[in-house]
């Protein structure tokens, strides 16, 4: 049965961490995977995590099974983060919310109904986007379709091509977008182009899936749901995976959520007994540690007040960063080229070099990431940045 099976190469994002750990180097740097890092070099459990934590050990008290839709409180605090608390009620009954293990969880969950609900739909993809996303997309067996979406050369949205790309898309399509930080470059739509955005979207009957796995990491909180608040607001239908590997710290603890907005009759219940039957034929239910963890947070005023500031903190690291790589890089002689790191958000962005200079920089230097470019902005230090500005010049 198995004996033909060959091993595969390893996953572009995920297999750089083995070589890393394995790279004797001391300048090593690892700009790879998406975790947040502080200058240390660390991947520290957020405090308000770390107080919750205490908080359930003592008071759990049983491991008995939780229900299918996850852990009790988890799925409505994470409905009200992405929708805030006035869209939340205001939608009431018209949407259904699942815990996923993880945002990946949250996407192939969400396929899944796709493809158990509209079989011929083609998902429309970002060009570039999350490495994952087209393997995920094609194992619930849909197919999948591109949009122009971020312009290399001159390292800006190419807002055009999408919206003539997405008049291709016929009625019932799906329009998979990233609800902020977008990855791998980076490069957010402005409101006025998600207005253009959702109206093409509306116009033509297509289903907008929003991907968040960033929220708080890009302007704030309550700015970065914006484009989620509008799309849920406005559309008929809509999907939505959230992540709180990021900005809770959750990344092992798996923790997601899958939301689905309706227009269907008995919409909340239709969506709801739709998912978790799904999620009991893949694994029956999700593990409940990081939402228990997630939900005792929000649920908090303290704890929830701890959690925004640290997250402000991790946010402003971030930005500051991105603003001294692109100085270094710039007094590197390179002008523009590499100036939109800036301004871009999130953990991620694109730096406009070529495979074999990404393979240089690993094999002569050390610095890891992946072959299309992305760097991981939260792995950098204001330490290292001279020696990786230094590499990449010696490399270009
Ligand atoms: C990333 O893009 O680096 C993260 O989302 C982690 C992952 O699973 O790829």
């Amino acid at each position: 049965m198995f004996s033909h099976l060959e091993p595969l190469p390893a996953d572009p994002i995920l297999g750089l961490s083995a070589l890393f750990k394995a790279d004797t180097n001391p300048s090593k740097v690892d700009l790879g995977v998406g975790v947040y890092r502080t200058d240390a070099g660390e991947t520290p459990i957020m405090k308000a995590i770390q107080a919750a934590y205490e908080r359930l050990v003592a008071n759990e008290g049983s491991k008995v099974y939780i229900a299918p839709t996850g852990w009790p409180g988890f799925t409505d605090a994470a409905a009200e983060l992405a929708l805030g608390v006035a869209l939340k009620d205001k939608l009431k009954g018209q949407y259904g919310a699942i815990q996923t293990p993880g945002g990946c969880g949250a996407l192939r969950l969400g396929f899944e109904l796709i493809k158990h609900s509209a079989p011929e739909t083609t998902v429309w993809v970002s060009n570039p986007t999350w490495a994952n996303h087209v393997p995920t997309i094609k194992a619930a067996d849909l197919t999948t379709a591109v949009y122009r979406y971020y312009d290399r050369a001159s390292t800006s949205i190419d807002i055009d091509g999408m919206l003539e790309d997405l008049k291709d898309a016929k009625a019932g399509d799906m329009v998979l977008l990233h609800a902020s930080c977008h990855n791998p470059t980076g490069a957010d739509l402005d409101l006025a182009q998600w207005g253009k955005v959702i109206e093409l979207i509306g116009e033509r009957g297509l289903v907008p899936f929003l991907d968040m796995a960033y929220q708080g990491f890009a302007q704030g909180i309550e700015e970065d749901a914006e484009p989620i608040r509008q799309v849920f607001e406005t559309l008929p239908e809509a999907v939505l995976s959230y992540s709180c590997s990021k900005n809770f710290g959750l990344y092992r603890e798996r923790t997601g959520c899958l939301i689905v907005k309706s227009n269907g009759q008995d919409a909340e219940k239709a969506l709801v007994t739709n998912m978790a039957r799904l999620a009991r034929e893949n694994y029956s239910m999700p593990p409940s540690h990081g939402a228990a963890l997630m939900t005792t947070v929000m649920e908090d005023a303290d704890l929830r007040a701890m959690w925004q500031a640290e997250l402000t903190e991790m946010r402003d690291r971030v930005n500051g960063l991105r603003r001294t790589l692109a100085d270094s890089l710039t007094q590197k002689g390179f002008g523009d080229r590499f100036g939109a790191v800036a301004t871009q958000t999130g953990m991620f962005s694109l730096l406009n070099l070529s495979p074999e200079e990404v393979a240089a920089l690993q094999k002569d230097h050390a610095i890891y990431f992946p072959a299309n470019g992305r760097i991981n902005v939260a792995g950098l230090t204001q330490a290292n940045i001279p020696y990786v500005a230094d590499a990449v010049a010696s490399v270009v």
